[in-house]
């Protein structure tokens, strides 16, 4: 079962998960950043440092996995069949809907760093779990694959 791909769809598959832990790291993190930034006086020096920081991550991490992630988790798709993997119909769903969270929290960055606070912390922190609960719900399509036809 490799479809298109042939012998490299391991390595696509292989890339995939690396992009894969290096996004869901990058989504973990910057939540966790602004439940700090909120204790910083916004245009104080450690607002500065933690706008800096997001800035960073969201370009270097973040980002580039989205991308990766959406790239190869497509080829692996389309050659593995969509065709009776209604596993992978749903992990696209809560795919898109992570990325959209992915979208938001980016968002959030940008009017942090404008210095706005426009959640509260418990909001924020409520938030943070978003990416651990979609994690453990795709991987769990990924490896188990509920509704093979
Ligand atoms: C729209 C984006 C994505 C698509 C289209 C996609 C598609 C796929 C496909 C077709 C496979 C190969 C399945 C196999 O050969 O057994 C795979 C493997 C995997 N994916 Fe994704 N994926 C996406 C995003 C993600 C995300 C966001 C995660 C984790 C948070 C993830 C975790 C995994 C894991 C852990 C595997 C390895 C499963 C195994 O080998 O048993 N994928 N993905």
């Amino acid at each position: 079962m490799t479809g298109w791909l042939g012998g490299a769809y391991d390595w696509v598959k292989a890339f995939h998960v690396i992009a894969v832990i290096f996004w869901v790291a990058g989504l973990f993190m910057l939540p966790r950043f602004l439940v700090y930034q909120m204790a910083s006086a916004p245009g104080s020096p450690e607002d500065r440092l933690w706008n800096e920081r997001n800035a960073r991550i969201t370009r270097i991490i973040l980002n580039p996995g989205l991308i990766l992630v959406w790239v190869l988790g497509l080829m692996a798709a389309t050659s593995y069949g969509f065709a009776g993997s209604g596993w992978l119909h749903i992990k696209i769903v809560v795919v898109f809907a992570l990325s959209g969270y992915h979208g938001w929290l980016v968002g959030t960055a940008k009017k942090f760093a404008a210095g706005q606070r426009p959640y509260a912390e418990k909001t924020l922190r409520l938030l943070n779990e978003v990416p651990a609960l979609a994690t453990i719900v795709i991987v769990i399509l990924a490896v188990v694959k509920p509704f093979t036809e």
